[in-house]
């Protein structure tokens, strides 16, 4: 029988207090209007200045091991998906495993930025199958708010912090061959634009960690077709009618993007996990913090097919089918 991995707990966090649209109106020259058209972005929060990206992961890991109802120790591997890790080295995922008590394992980062959930979702995912570790830790963690350009209001109307964590657990497929758990995963990425959205600082170029780079149109396109492109060949691949999905959880950067994947699959947005407007682009972390919310709001329930997909820069793009 196959060895599958299986979702059994998640957890999210946001750190400090939403920052509006209107507050941003005091700091720079945009507004409420033009955000919420252009992006369906209402709030944002950002990390204290002594809050790290690998502080908000433990909060979100805590909760999602609380969730899945098991001991941190029996956590065998951790894997954080991140673009703003504490340190240049080593991985913000080695703190997560002292902080947790975790003894046994691996610990690493994967750098996928907004694909960095699903890239860590799709790792793990071949590692339990191929019996490296049993129990998992997958988080995706970003305090994009430290590469802020705040004389660019193109893009630093469009990011926020936040945290969010899935404890995926080894299961031996039913005897009659049901799959649950994650039943594909997708991941892609294309070098070539590159410069279309980058952060223009790094340890072995000028020793800065940078600003974000972006040129909004071209990725908006891109991401179009690269994220209908990628639900297609999951739909292909496992021979389903996008009708067979019950929910569609992605990446929340932009409320235009989504509504054009969820029309591409002809998906009612009733269908669609929309939280983009509570928490703005906040990278690795878009999809487990919707998906937390969805889970916890009993939106998402147990048996129901869960597709999550997602594009940022590299470019870079996946997306993970899931029975709940
Ligand atoms: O997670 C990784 C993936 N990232 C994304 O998915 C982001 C993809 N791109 C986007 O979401 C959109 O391209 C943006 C939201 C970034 C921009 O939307 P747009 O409809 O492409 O706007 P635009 O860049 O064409 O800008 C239109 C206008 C410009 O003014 P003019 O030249 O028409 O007078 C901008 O100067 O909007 C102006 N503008 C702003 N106005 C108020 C740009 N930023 C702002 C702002 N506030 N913050």
């Amino acid at each position: 029988m196959d060895i599958h991995s299986r979702i059994i707990g998640c957890g999210s966090y946001l750190p400090g207090n939403p920052i509006t649209n209107h507050m941003l109106e005091e700091k720079i020259d945009t507004s409420d209007e033009w955000i919420k058209t252009r992006t369906g972005i209402s709030q944002r929060h950002y990390a204290g200045d002594d809050e790290f990206t690998s502080d908000m992961a433990i909060i979100a890991a805590e909760r999602a091991i609380n969730h899945a109802g098991i001991d941190s120790s029996e956590i065998d591997l951790i894997v954080v998906g991140t673009t703003t890790p504490d340190r240049t080295f080593p991985a913000t995922a080695v703190r997560l495993q002292k902080a947790l008590g975790c003894k046994t394992g691996a610990a690493f980062d994967v750098q996928a930025v907004c694909s960095g959930f699903i890239y860590a979702i799709s790792i793990v995912n071949s590692m339990i199958k191929t019996k490296q570790c049993k129990k998992a830790l997958v988080v995706g963690a970003d305090t994009l708010s430290r590469l802020l350009n705040w004389e660019d209001r193109t893009t630093c109307v469009l990011f926020g912090d936040g945290a969010g964590a899935v404890v995926l657990e080894a299961n031996r497929e039913g005897a009659n061959g049901t799959k649950s758990g994650i039943i594909s995963t997708h991941i892609h990425s294309d070098g070539n634009y590159e410069d279309l959205l980058y952060c223009d600082g790094g340890p072995s170029t000028n020793q800065k960690s940078g600003f974000i780079k972006m040129e909004g149109k071209e990725v908006f396109r891109h991401a179009v077709n690269n994220l209908a492109a990628v639900v297609q060949e999951i739909l292909d691949k496992n021979k389903l009618k996008s009708e067979e999905i019950d929910w569609l959880v992605p990446h929340q950067a932009n409320r235009r993007i989504i509504e054009s994947t969820a029309k591409k699959l002809k998906m009612p947005l009733s269908k669609v996990i929309l939280t983009v407007d509570k928490h703005a682009n906040t990278s690795a972390a878009s999809i487990p913090l919707a998906l937390d919310y969805a889970i916890k709001k009993n939106k998402i329930k147990s048996g129901d097919l869960v597709l999550m997909e997602a594009m940022g820069g590299g470019l870079t793009w996946g997306a993970s089918l899931v029975r709940m």
